[in-house]
């Protein structure tokens, strides 16, 4: 969401106009090519009506509920409160779960970021951003596509400490080719590449073959644990942890940075 552009429009008085500016502003950027998310934040769920949802309160998921959700921590899988509008933008319908999170809001940590924080998840959720960055016209398994998107924002790819690559397999071999590989027992550094070999012998990437299902980048190590940053994540972007030597663990590309 890093080039997204947040525009508030808020005022304590009703009747102002906000909701109509909000309707206005939303569809003209629509209309103008940009993609565009509106969020009615109003217990009421005005800009809800206006936009063809007359019941808003007998929605099952709106903007309350999802706002809930992030303070109760519940990892949100899927956007399904997210809903189109036939003028080419999309909307998040508020109601008034929203009275109820704003009262449960006084006692939470960080509160004034719980709607940001739901903004961000966003973007994170189907790695659209990267796999579509890389050349792909529908969605595939993202983790290396997310690894090559943040490498060529660092220009790392133009300059040959990583390659840009779309499966895991081709990403270790071209870390073993250049004797830049080391195995899982190492503590590794911030900046390596980290490679996993899943055991799900019932799942998609099926037991463990020597073969790397997935891939992301050390953060730090510390303690005996390794954190991570890691796309396609449950179809995410997460932070992650794991003891050092964790047997998952394929092992680690060492880019010269
Ligand atoms: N620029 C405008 N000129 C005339 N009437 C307007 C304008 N903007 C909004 N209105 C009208 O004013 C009323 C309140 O607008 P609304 O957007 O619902 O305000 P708010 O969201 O601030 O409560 C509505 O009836 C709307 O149609
Ligand atoms: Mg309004």
């Amino acid at each position: 969401m890093a080039k997204t552009k947040v525009i508030s429009v808020a005022n304590q008085k009703g009747g102002g106009g906000k909701s109509t500016s909000v309707y206005c502003i939303g569809a003209g950027l629509a209309l103008d090519g940009k993609k565009v998310l509106l969020i009615d934040v109003d217990p009421q769920g005005d800009l809800t009506k206006m936009l063809g949802m007359r019941k808003p309160h007998d929605l099952p998921r709106a903007l309350g509920d999802v706002m809930s959700d992030v303070v109760s921590g519940k990892e949100i899988a899927e956007h399904t409160e997210i809903m189109h509008h036939h003028e080419g933008f999309d909307f998040v319908p508020g109601n008034r779960a929203l009275s109820a999170v704003e009262t449960g809001l006084v006692n939470v940590m960080s509160r004034e970021t719980v709607l940001r924080q739901y903004v961000d998840s966003v973007g994170n959720i189907g790695g659209q951003p990267y796999w579509s960055w890389y050349g792909f016209e529908g969605r595939v398994e993202w983790c290396a596509c997310f690894v090559s998107w943040c490498s060529n924002e660092c220009g790392y790819i133009e300059n040959g400490i990583i390659p840009k690559f779309a499966g895991c397999v081709n990403g270790v071999q071209w870390f073993k080719d250049r004797g830049q590989w080391a195995d899982n027992s190492i503590e590794p550094t911030p900046g390596m590449i980290i490679f996993f070999d899943w055991d799900s012998p019932n799942g998609s990437s099926g037991p463990q073959d020597g073969q790397s299902d997935h891939v992301g980048i050390v953060e730090k190590c510390e303690n005996g644990i390794v954190y991570t940053v890691e796309g396609n994540s449950g179809d995410s972007c997460r932070q992650r942890q794991y003891s050092v030597g964790y047997y998952e663990i394929l092992g680690y590309g060492i880019p010269a940075y």
